[in-house]
């Protein structure tokens, strides 16, 4: 197969590090970071994708501190939004996009898992302007591939994961929201399933282009997602304590963004579609803490 040529943006966020390692080798892969290639700046975008063409383009970059956005939502909507515009309009005609979204475009009162063409209602301003960002990549670039994806946790740095690690090693007891539910997911994982659907395109297979959902399973709550990371963590000599995990409402765990009740995607569009599947996020949580423990 020829070599292709594809732009990833947001380098030093968690999901790219994750693709810049897994990305086969066999094609060009130009990572960028936001001080290289900031979304943002229209200009620079279209100039720099008028000189360099690609085969494809994966939008990892975003605005993703959720509370921030509460007190800068021009910030939010400048990247998410507009970026998202940006890399759209200047792709369309030249390469697919494949662009990155999140469970927060919903509302999060379904009590069942969210499919693809529920209705969005997104509660707080980072949802808002990553719904806009969705609208904005699929009216100007008809071959683009949105994967909406919730509570992603990695190797790479400020996640849940890391959180509860550092919190439970400086605490016997740790209170952590029990009544909001997702499948937390494994950025490992989602690059790979990136990928997959990276080669299809390139393989110039027939392509349903839209709106995809992936997210980790078992679904579960945060107190859970929380206890099996202490369990895990322990097992593996990384905490002193077995670190007690105690639920509490979301009402008495007061942030500035209001968080979905409900994150729950469900998964079996892009199974039926391109047969990918996530791994139990239970397996990947030990192959990350096992190895932090060699
Ligand atoms: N994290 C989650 O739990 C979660 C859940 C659902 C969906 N998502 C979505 O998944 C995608 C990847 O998330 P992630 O966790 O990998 O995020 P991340 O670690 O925060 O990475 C995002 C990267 O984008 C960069 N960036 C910010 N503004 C930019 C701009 N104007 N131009 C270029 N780059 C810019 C950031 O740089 P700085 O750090 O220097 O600002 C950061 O390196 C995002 O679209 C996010 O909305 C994430």
């Amino acid at each position: 197969m020829t070599v292709k040529k594809v732009l990833l943006t947001g380098s030093n966020g968690q999901l790219a590090r994750a693709l810049h390692k897994n990305f086969p080798k066999n094609h060009n892969l130009v990572a960028l970071s936001k001080e290289d290639f900031d979304i943002s700046n229209m200009t620079h975008v279209e100039k720099y994708l008028k000189k360099n063409k690609f085969d494809l383009i994966i939008n990892s970059a975003a605005y993703t501190n959720v509370d921030s956005a509460e007190d800068y939502p021009r910030l939010a909507t400048l990247v998410n939004k507009f970026g998202s515009q940006n890399l759209s309009k200047a792709s369309s005609g030249m390469c697919p996009i494949i662009h990155i979204s999140t469970d927060y475009v919903f509302n999060g009162r379904k009590k069942t898992p969210y499919l693809e063409d529920d209705e969005t209602d997104p509660i707080n301003n980072y949802g808002k302007s990553k719904l806009d960002g969705e609208l904005e990549i699929s009216s100007h670039n008809p071959e683009r591939i949105i994967i909406r994806t919730s509570w992603l946790f990695s190797e790479f740095g400020n996640n849940f994961l890391d959180t509860i690690l550092r919190i439970s090693k400086e605490k016997n007891l740790i209170n952590i929201v029990s009544d909001q539910y997702g499948g937390p997911t494994s950025v490992n994982d989602l690059s790979l399933a990136i990928i997959f659907i990276a080669e299809e395109i390139f393989a110039e297979k027939k392509i349903s282009w839209g709106t995809y959902h992936f997210s980790g399973y078992p679904y579960t709550s945060w107190k859970e997602f929380a206890q099996e990371i202490v369990k895990c963590a322990y097992k593996y000599n990384l905490l002193p304590q077995l670190t007690d995990v105690r639920g509490i409402k979301t009402e008495e765990y007061i942030t500035k963004a209001t968080r979905p009740r409900s994150s729950m995607l469900d998964n079996s569009k892009i199974y039926n579609e391109f047969s990918i599947k996530p791994s139990n996020w239970k397996e990947e949580l030990n192959r990350i803490l096992k190895s932090y423990g060699n």
